[in-house]
This record gives C-alpha cells, structure tokens and sequence, in this order.
C-alpha cells in the first residue's frame, strides 16, 4: 500500500495535525490500559462514550499537556471515537439524517442524506488508520479482511450493513460503505405525513388482521420496506412470524419473530443461500406469517405455494410501478423458479394467493405515498381483475409545488368484504359494499 500512501500524501497536514493525531494515539493506548473492556461492553452506547470521556478527562488533568478547552474537548473527541471503534465516522454514525457512509481512501469521505450524495470535512489521518477502524469493524465479527479476502461484509454491533474492499482491488484505497438502518415509520407516523389517510390505514389494519395475502409494490425507495414494516406492526403478538429477507432492514417490535438473512458465496464461490433456499426452509418451521422483503425471482414461486396453502395473512414487497405491473411481475419472477410450472398455472396460483396489493407512487411534489389499494378479485384461470378500493387522486399543482390530492374511497368486492366480517372485522365507513361486480371500480389486467 505504499504507492498509495505517497499517492494521499496530505500536504495540508499541519504539524499540529501532526501532533494531534500522535497524542489522540497515545491517549487511546492509556485509555485502553485504565479501562476494563467486558465491563464496558455490558454498556448501552451513550453510558460507554460518558464512561471514557470521564476516565479521559481525568487521565489527561493528571498527567496531560496543557491544552485550551477547546483543544481538550476535541482530543477527548477524537481518542472516544477512536476507541469506539468508528474513529471519525462516529458522529455521522449518531446523525440521525445519515443514511449511508462512503469512505473511498482516507480523504473522501462522503455521506447520503435524503438520498443526496455530498462529501463532509471527515477525513483519516492515514491509510493505516482506516485500515485499523476497518479491522475493528471486521474482527468483531470474527472475519478478517486482507489480500487473500479483501472484500467482506461485515455488521456493526448496532446492526448497520457495511461492506469492505480494499487495494489491490479497490484502485482509490480501503473502501468502506455502511449502510445505516433507515427510520422505521409507525402506522400513525405515516398517517401524519399524509402517506395515506385514515380510513386507508383501517382498512388495511383490518385486512392484515383478517390474515389477508398483502403484496406491497412500488419502485425503489417509494417506501416499500417501510410500509411493510408499519404494516407488519398490525400483526397481533403471539403469533410467529418468520421473516426473509436479501439484507435484512425490517425491524419489528413482536416477541416472537425469526429473521433470516441471505449469504452471498464466499470467496470459493461456495456457500451460497438464497431467498429461495430461505423461504423453503421457513416452511418447515412452522410459521404463523412469512414475511418476504422483496421477492426478486424464482422464490415468488415457493412464496405464492406458501400464500396459497395455509400460510395466508403474508407480506412482501416487489419491485413493479403499478397494482397489474406487480401481478405481472409476480407471474414472470415466479416462471423464472426451475420448477416448471405452466404459465397459466402461475395465473391460478396468482389469483389464489393473492388478496391485496398497496401501490406506492411518488408524487410529483416527491411525497412518497400510498397511490392504490387493489383488491385482486379474480379466481382459478380468470384473467387478473383489479378493484380499486383506495386511491390518491392528484389535483392541479398548488403554486409551492405541494400536490394538494385527496384520498378516495370505494365499494369492496362482496367476497372480500364478507371475508373481513368473518374475521370479526368491521369495514370502515368510508367504503361500502358492492352487491354487484358492475359497481365495482374494477379493471381487467393480463
Ligand atoms: N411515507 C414516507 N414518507 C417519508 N419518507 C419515507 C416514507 N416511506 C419511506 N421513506 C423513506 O424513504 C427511503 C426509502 O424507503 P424504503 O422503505 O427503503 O423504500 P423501498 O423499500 O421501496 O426501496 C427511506 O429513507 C425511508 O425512511
Ligand atoms: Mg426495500
């Protein structure tokens, strides 16, 4: 790595800088000495910083250089970082705006917020030091990370996903990505934001309830694993929920939930599980509701087989810019599983495991809301039918660019509005019942 080195040679580096680097080095080796390590890991995150600021504080008033408080407070700063593994990523970590950290070499160091991309003043003092916060981050997890493995995925104790290339294969330097948990939004939180109003959010309260098959569709980051989160939130406790997921985001708040999280091949091209493989697997372990992050191929197959037989009340989410795209989807992504099924067949299994798809839409002033709620209503080899129970309806543009739309409400098929009733649930008032497939707001789709 010395090319690079001469390469990243800083000439703004002052000598204070110097000097800075060297005493936060030594203060965090005295610190290391003074603390008891397994005592500290018992520690929440905020009790661990105070606990070395104070032990810091005292270390450096005893035997310390005379520095300004500023001076002070910073080094306590840098050396906490530093022993917490982070270094000076820490504080972007705490940021609560931040939803990814990039780190291309020691001195680019950038940030995404509300999915803009901007470089911020954080930078490490050499290659070696990101390589030491990187062998931090890995050896917790009991990986390494060297020439003969030099990428690695890799967790943070806080449940961040962070990935690791470095030289030779990463040209720019050590590179490090992590990606913060987004927020997670609550049913209520979504209502506030105008996502979707509230007869929607009982509707859809009841359907999950009632065990209905949810299958939430949008583009990427409309907001899907969000609502699928809040949604997830409606199932009652008690029941066990098994959850599959590519890169695990989901964050429910029951007692009783498994989560599975695929492993991608290891460096021999071995060892691979998929979504698939996970999904087949959670059918033996007796789940009351399998949840599905987002289903991106051949899986749809076992997921649908799972909806169809006995595991109803599922959620997932998949990638499709309207209800009849998402069923399309569904049917091609299924086709795509080695067991060959005919394509009609798919279309029976489509329309018996299916019951509802939420379609998420960004509007044109980029609210990310609820724009759909489809009820399926065809059966056997029918053509997909589509009823629309709920929409947003876009009005005009309002001059500060705000789509003042409004939220519409209308008639459930008779059959679903029995099966709601059934499950001791009652329809809000706001929709209605159609006697008769002619009343419904309902469209063909292929
Ligand atoms: N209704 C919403 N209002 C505001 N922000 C949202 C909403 N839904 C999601 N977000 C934010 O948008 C980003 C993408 O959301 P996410 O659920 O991951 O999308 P997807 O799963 O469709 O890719 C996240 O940062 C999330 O916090
Ligand atoms: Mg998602």
């Amino acid at each position: 790595m010395s090319s690079l080195r001469a390469r990243i040679a800083a000439p703004e580096e002052t000598s204070g800088h110097h000097q800075e680097t060297r005493l936060v080095a030594a203060y965090r080796a005295k610190l290391l000495e003074e603390i008891d390590l397994a005592e500290m890991s018992a520690l929440a995150m905020a009790d661990r910083r105070a606990r070395l600021e104070r032990v810091l504080g005292h270390l450096i008033s005893r035997e310390g250089p005379v520095l300004s408080t500023r001076e002070r407070d910073r080094l306590i700063r840098r050396v906490v970082d530093e022993a917490l593994g982070l270094g000076v990523l820490e504080p972007l970590l705490e940021d609560a705006s931040v939803t990814e950290i990039m780190v291309n070499g020691p001195d680019h160091v950038y940030v995404e917020r509300a999915g803009r991309v901007e470089q911020v003043a954080v930078r490490f003092a050499s290659d070696e030091q990101l390589m030491q916060t990187i062998e931090r981050i890995v050896s917790a997890v009991n990986r390494r990370v060297d020439e003969s493995t030099p990428m690695v995925d890799a967790r943070l104790p806080t449940g961040e996903r962070v990935n690791v290339i470095i030289p030779p294969l990463a040209l720019t330097g050590p590179t490090l990505t992590i990606r913060r948990f987004p927020r997670t939004y609550t049913l209520g939180e979504l209502l506030e934001l105008r996502s979707l109003d509230e007869h929607t959010v009982m509707l859809l309260a009841a359907m999950v309830r009632a065990r209905f098959n949810v299958i939430v569709s949008g583009a990427t980051g409309s907001g899907k694993t969000t609502l699928l989160n809040a949604l997830s939130g409606l199932i009652p406790e008690g029941e066990r929920i098994i959850t599959v997921e590519d890169a695990a985001e989901l964050q429910l708040q029951q007692e009783h939930v498994v989560r599975l999280e695929t492993r991608p091949p290891n460096i021999e091209g071995k060892g691979r599980i998929t979504v698939r493989d996970l999904v087949r697997n959670c059918l033996r372990m007796r789940p009351d509701r399998i949840i599905v992050g987002e289903v991106r191929g051949g899986e749809t197959l076992d997921m649908l087989q799972a909806m169809s037989t006995g595991h109803d009340g599922s959620l997932a989410t998949v990638h499709a810019n309207s209800a009849e795209d998402a069923l399309t989807r569904l049917q091609t992504l299924a086709s795509m599983s080695e067991v060959r099924v005919p394509f009609e067949a798919l279309h029976d299994q489509i329309n018996s495991a299916v019951d509802v798809i939420v379609q998420l839409a960004r509007g044109a002033d980029g609210a990310r809301r609820v724009g759909e709620v489809a009820v399926l209503s065809s059966r056997g080899r029918e053509p997909f039918r589509l009823a629309t129970v709920s929409r947003f309806r876009p009005a005009p543009a309002g001059a500060d660019g705000t789509v003042p739309g409004a939220f519409e409400h209308h008639r459930l098929p008779r059959r679903t509005a029995e099966r709601l009733a059934l499950a001791g649930e009652s329809l809000p008032a706001a929709f209605g019942v159609a006697a008769d497939d002619h009343l419904l707001i309902s469209r063909k789709a292929e």
